[in-house]
């Protein structure tokens, strides 16, 4: 878990990659490429969150600041860097980091704590490796950060869409 000065440390470093034109470089593979269904999702949260900030897709120096806010962790006061064993295997310990993800997500809400899950956390792993004691045997899988939410900015407001159970479940009888 980064806070404090440490924490600052590293959000300047992760910001100071993305205004460098810096390609992330995560320890995981990333995709390259998304079948059309996870693409009109994922396009369509990303132009959600410009359009409650009054971002229009064209307006390219503020999606640049949005983008630099976003590798500064949009300011959070505390993030946790997920690990795992490289003796493991990646896809099994996958279900695992995704649950506890999900489980610190949920128990932060529930003391009216904020959360984001951030794969920005972790696209210049470098400067997580100096700043935190992971050792060789770990590969850095994604991050998520913490704080109280700033109910009056409008990011924090954001409409969401959400798949309809028929898209998600094949129910059978
Ligand atoms: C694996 C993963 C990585 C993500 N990475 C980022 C990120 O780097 N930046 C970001 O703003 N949101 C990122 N998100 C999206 C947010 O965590 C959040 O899910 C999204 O804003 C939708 O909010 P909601 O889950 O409250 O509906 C990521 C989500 C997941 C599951």
């Amino acid at each position: 878990m980064l806070t404090g000065q440490a924490l600052e440390r590293f959000k300047r470093a992760n910001r100071q990659s993305i205004i460098a034109g810096e390609s992330p470089a995560p320890e995981i593979t990333m995709p390259s490429a998304w079948p059309d269904a996870h693409w009109k999702r994922y396009r369509d949260v990303g132009q959600r969150v410009l359009t409650s900030m009054s971002i229009a897709r064209e307006d390219k120096e503020s999606r640049k600041r949005h983008y630099e806010d976003m590798y500064y962790l949009y300011d959070a006061p505390c993030a946790i860097i997920i690990c795992v064993d490289r003796s493991l295997s990646i896809e099994y310990a996958m279900l695992d980091i995704g649950l506890i993800s999900q489980t610190i997500c949920l128990s932060a809400q529930a003391r009216g704590i904020g959360s984001c899950i951030m794969a920005a956390t972790v696209s210049f792993p470098r400067h997580l490796r100096k700043i935190l004691p992971i050792t060789e045997d770990k590969t850095v899988v994604i991050g998520l950060v913490l704080g109280y939410p700033d109910e009056d900015s409008p990011i924090n407001g954001f409409t969401r869409a959400r798949a309809s159970l028929d898209e998600m479940v094949t129910w059978v009888e």
